[in-house]
């Protein structure tokens, strides 16, 4: 962000305080930070036996004595599918409905807790079945269909780590995390619906096991789309068909707190993804925590929608494991925003009486675009609570959120937190917090987060510096799926015994945090987190690639675009020279990106330079390449190595223009 729009938004003086019904509701929620700050341990125990079910009490909350790896509610144990499902039918919940499914071609599905039960039980059978149980890892790719829901908790009930890989990432992207996390079972489909048409899922599957030596035995496909598959008859069976078969009980064990859950796999400052794995017990109860304090979910009357896929942590969270863990019940979709009609998200609000949303700054900046008479059009007076996260939403979308979307009675809570942090970190209390349009503002009760400066030291307020967390917390990862050291080297090494964010951070005069975004390579592309070695690994892939350095350009809709500077190959600048033609070669490399990573990286553009700016040490200035990307002058280029290569890359540029 320039220095011009941070100083404007550490003058944002609005703010909202919350309203007489609210603060009447929020039943005790604002003694939270006092009974948080006076022990901690205790605080945490108290939520650890509100929002869960344990088979075996937990004898200690957290053990830090072999920091950076942490230990929470040590001696407990649990069933996480048990707690989200099982538990709500045998209160007398049974009937409530756990998920309204939209498809995007229209088609809907209610599912009534006791329904999800006897699913979870069947798939958690159809997989035992199959020689799954607790320990193996099973990878999920699916599209948004209330089954991606049941395969998760069903491999929760066993015990048996899901890996789950969001449905547009490419066979080549799938094929490595299935391999990193030694996947016995895919659960994929034959596709999804997305822009009125059949994407296929099956055809990456195929081909990401077609690789090497598999670890892969068997692999589970849902009828969705019902287009033609190619089937392998020692490999493929039908998930329909394997859950008919399957007995319908099944005796759920209860696990060790510290059981592996999940591992969900991110982007970091290398090409390749970490493994972010995390833990059943402390998991569970700061999701449930924080979909209770912060997203203020009523089980028995409220209708929750997270716009999430599931493919991401925020589904993860804040669709599967919080929500269900409390009994809510929720509004599931398919599609994207704009099918069939650019109301879409205001037509299912309407028709499922939606009162808490959560959803992203990119979709708010997008829906401003189309214009408030879109919204206009639907009755959105069930709304009460909304809630953002993914990037920093900047004040103008916030006020508009509230304003056209909350019909400016309901509270936002923009909520920071991420994949490693596994549940809501910073974010306003509903009904407590006066907010702030743009800002976090504080940690939640039970959370020490700060802003520290190079040295490590908490800045003044009025300034800026690191993001930090400074206690451990019960959601947090466990590390990175076989790889302890990077897990150290990444998070715990900035700063001494202080979890290190890699995000930017501000104080205003009030003491609120405003996060800025990523201070290392990775960038933030709507909310999606991606690597720019990751993009940069892939480009110089292509064999007329020589050299590629990936930025991330300021965007007003997607919050930051990939931009590429490439080096061709000799040979190809002869041939790009002959042809007379770049453009083709342009959209060749950015097809070659999405085949190699996924669609959703690919690079919004690409410019071929003769060279790049490197410092004397020959690590590319990546700052020269934004100013470029974003239009700005250029800035100090007295450490490049060749202080004349900037003024080759413009002169090359603007030929091409
Ligand atoms: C990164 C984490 C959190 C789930 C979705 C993304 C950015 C996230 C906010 C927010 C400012 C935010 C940060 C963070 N971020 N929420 N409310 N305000 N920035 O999870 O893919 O792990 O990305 O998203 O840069 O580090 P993720």
């Amino acid at each position: 962000m320039s220095e011009e729009g941070l100083s404007n938004l550490l003058h944002e003086e609005r703010t909202f305080p919350p309203s007489e019904e609210f603060a009447a509701a929020a039943n005790g929620r604002s003694e939270l930070y006092e009974q948080a700050s006076a022990d901690r341990e205790a605080f945490w125990a108290d939520q650890a036996r509100k929002f869960v079910s344990w088979e075996n009490d937990f004898d200690q909350v957290l053990d830090w004595s072999d920091a950076p790896f942490a230990k929470w509610f040590v001696g407990g144990t649990l069933n996480a599918c048990v707690n989200a499902v099982d538990r709500h039918v045998e209160a007398g919940n049974g009937d409530r409905v756990a998920i309204h499914f939209v498809g995007e071609p229209g088609d809907t599905r209610d599912i009534t807790y006791a329904e999800l039960h006897q699913q979870v039980q069947k798939a958690a059978n159809a997989l035992a079945d199959l020689g799954v149980g607790k320990g193996d890892t099973v990878a999920i790719y699916l599209p948004m269909i209330p089954e991606a829901v049941v395969a998760m908790l069903a491999c929760a009930r066993l015990g048996a780590p899901h890996s789950v890989v969001f449905g547009g990432f490419s066979a080549e992207a799938l094929h490595s995390r299935i391999d990193d996390a030694g996947a016995k079972v895919v659960i994929t489909a034959d596709g999804g619906w997305r822009r009125g048409k059949p994407g296929a899922l099956k055809p990456a599957v195929d081909a990401a096991l077609a690789v090497g030596d598999s670890p892969v035995e068997k692999v589970l496909v849902v009828r969705r789309t019902e287009q033609e598959v190619e089937w392998n008859d020692d490999r493929d069976l039908w998930w329909h068909e394997q859950l008919e078969q399957a007995a319908d009980t099944h005796e759920a064990e209860a696990f060790d707190a510290e059981h592996p859950l999940f591992i969900l796999y991110t982007s970091g400052t290398t090409g390749k993804p970490k493994g972010i794995f995390h833990a059943t017990g402390g998991y569970v109860v700061q999701t449930a925590y924080t979909s209770s304090v912060v997203h203020d979910i009523h089980p028995e009357s409220d209708v929750y929608w997270c716009t999430a896929d599931i493919g991401w942590v925020t589904g993860h969270s804040y669709i599967v494991y919080g929500p269900m863990t409390l009994g809510a019940t929720q509004v599931m979709y398919e599609g994207t925003p704009d099918t069939p009609h650019q109301g879409r998200f205001w037509e299912i609000v309407q028709d499922k009486k939606v009162t808490v949303l959560y959803t992203a700054p990119t979709a708010i900046r997008t829906f401003m675009k189309w214009g408030k008479e879109i919204p206009a059009k639907f009755d959105l007076s069930s709304l009460r609570l909304l809630g953002s996260v993914g990037e920093p939403i900047n004040p103008e979308a916030w006020m508009w959120y509230r304003e056209v979307i909350g019909g400016d009675r309901c509270p936002i809570v923009d909520t920071w937190w991420q994949t490693e942090t596994g549940a809501i970190m910073i974010s306003p209390l509903p009904g407590v917090t006066p907010t702030r349009p743009g800002s976090a503002q504080h940690a939640i009760p039970g959370i020490s987060a700060a802003v520290v400066d190079d040295m490590g030291q908490p800045v003044e307020k009025g300034s800026g510096g690191y993001l930090v967390l400074t206690e451990p917390w019960p959601s947090m990862l466990r590390g990175i799926w076989g790889d302890p050291q990077r897990y150290k080297d990444t998070y715990w090494s900035r700063f001494e015994n202080v979890y290190f964010a890699g995000d930017g951070a501000k104080l205003d005069e009030d003491g609120n945090i405003w996060v800025l975004g990523r201070v290392d390579d990775v960038m933030n592309v709507s909310g999606h987190r991606m690597s720019t070695s990751e993009i940069e690994s892939a480009l110089v892939s292509h064999p007329k690639v020589a050299e590629a350095a990936v930025v991330g350009a300021a965007d007003e809709t997607t919050g930051q675009a990939i931009c590429a500077f490439v080096i061709l190959r000799e040979e190809a600048v002869q041939e790009a020279d002959d042809a007379g033609e770049g453009s083709d070669l342009v959209a060749e490399l950015r097809n070659h990106v999405a085949k190699e990573i996924g669609p959703i990286a690919k690079p919004r553009q690409i410019m071929i330079v003769p060279e790049l700016p490197k410092t004397r040490s020959g690590k590319i200035m990546r700052r020269l390449l934004k100013d470029v990307a974003e239009h700005r002058e250029v800035g100090d280029v007295t450490t490049l190595a060749d202080s004349s290569v900037m003024n080759a890359i413009s002169a090359g540029l603007n030929k091409g223009d």
